[in-house]
């Protein structure tokens, strides 16, 4: 409905609501594919895109849509559930997508947690208890080197064409969790209790939702060619303020997309509804030192 242009080249695009906000998203991925049916594409879980997701499988069904040249690599994995447990990122996108679009898992990409972890249930900061024969240093050291490969791999990829990203209410983008600064490799991170919270939505109680993750970094997120970030419903509303007409700020990881050359933002009414001014009042990036 409304078009907008501002902060540099972040471009808005607000529509009526969930349905509409798929479509739109749905046919963009639609165009890249379309136009390079070699795509890398930079996905994203959690409730956000399964519309989106939703309508490339319709596309796919209804003969329109070839996908079995993309490559797929996913944003993050939550640290200590198996790749096969129902709420793993990986059986997320198995269910939503790529079994809907026939795309062999051979073509699809995790930060990939080695097996002797992926038992672990509760981590703190200082130490994953539940592992069995690993001392703890192990588990950090298999960590971090799982960590490298993934970003050894979006390099041998060339980045992606497009990323797709959702936004946390507390504006993270991946798990990239406000803190004091963006770590640009891929990394673990400790979730935020509001995000462990409303993620518990997916779990049976809280005390199931993993308390660590492994995530893309702010650099893999930025070598994607085309940003294309979604966010829908008033709770998002604070946190697309924060990130497109504040200052570019670690304390809201997404608003380092002010700075990327090409990112869309489609949001819905509710979302959108704290945007208007800010982003054509707002041409140029401004920083909040940390
Ligand atoms: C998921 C991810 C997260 C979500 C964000 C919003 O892979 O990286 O940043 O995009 O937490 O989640 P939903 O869409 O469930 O509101």
């Amino acid at each position: 409905r409304s078009v907008s242009r501002g902060l540099g080249d972040v471009y808005k695009r607000q529509v009526k609501n969930y349905e509409k906000m798929s479509e739109k998203a749905a046919a963009l991925l639609f165009a890249q594919i379309t136009l390079k049916p070699d795509a890398v594409l930079g996905l994203a879980t959690g409730s956000t895109p399964v519309g989106t997701y939703r309508k490339l499988t319709e596309l796919y069904r209804a003969g329109r849509l070839d996908c079995s040249h993309i490559t797929t690599v996913n944003l993050d994995e939550y640290l200590g559930l198996s790749a096969g447990h129902p709420q793993s990122y990986r059986s997320f996108m198995r269910k939503n997508l790529f079994d809907g679009i026939g795309l062999s898992a051979d073509r699809t990409f995790f930060p990939e947690i080695p097996e002797s972890l992926s038992d672990c249930r509760k981590n703190t900061s200082t130490s994953i208890v539940g592992i069995r024969n690993e001392t703890i240093q192990d588990v950090e050291t298999a960590l971090a080197e799982a960590c490298r490969r993934y970003d050894k791999l979006l390099r041998s990829l060339g980045g992606t064409d497009l990323q797709l990203l959702g936004i946390g209410r507390n504006g993270h983008i991946g798990f990239n969790e406000p803190g004091d600064t963006f770590i640009r490799n891929t990394h673990t991170v400790m979730l935020a209790e509001n995000t462990r919270q409303a993620n518990a939505r997916f779990f049976s109680s809280i005390d199931d939702v993993p308390t660590r993750a492994c995530t893309m970094g702010i650099g893999g997120i930025f070598s994607a060619k085309k940003i294309l970030l979604l966010a829908n419903g008033a709770q998002k509303a604070q946190a697309l303020q924060a990130a497109f007409c504040g200052p570019v700020t670690p304390q809201v990881p997404a608003s380092i997309l002010q700075l990327h050359p090409d990112v869309t933002v489609i949001a819905d009414e509710a979302a959108g509804q704290l945007l208007a001014d800010g982003l054509s009042a707002r041409r140029k990036p401004t920083f909040a030192v940390p």
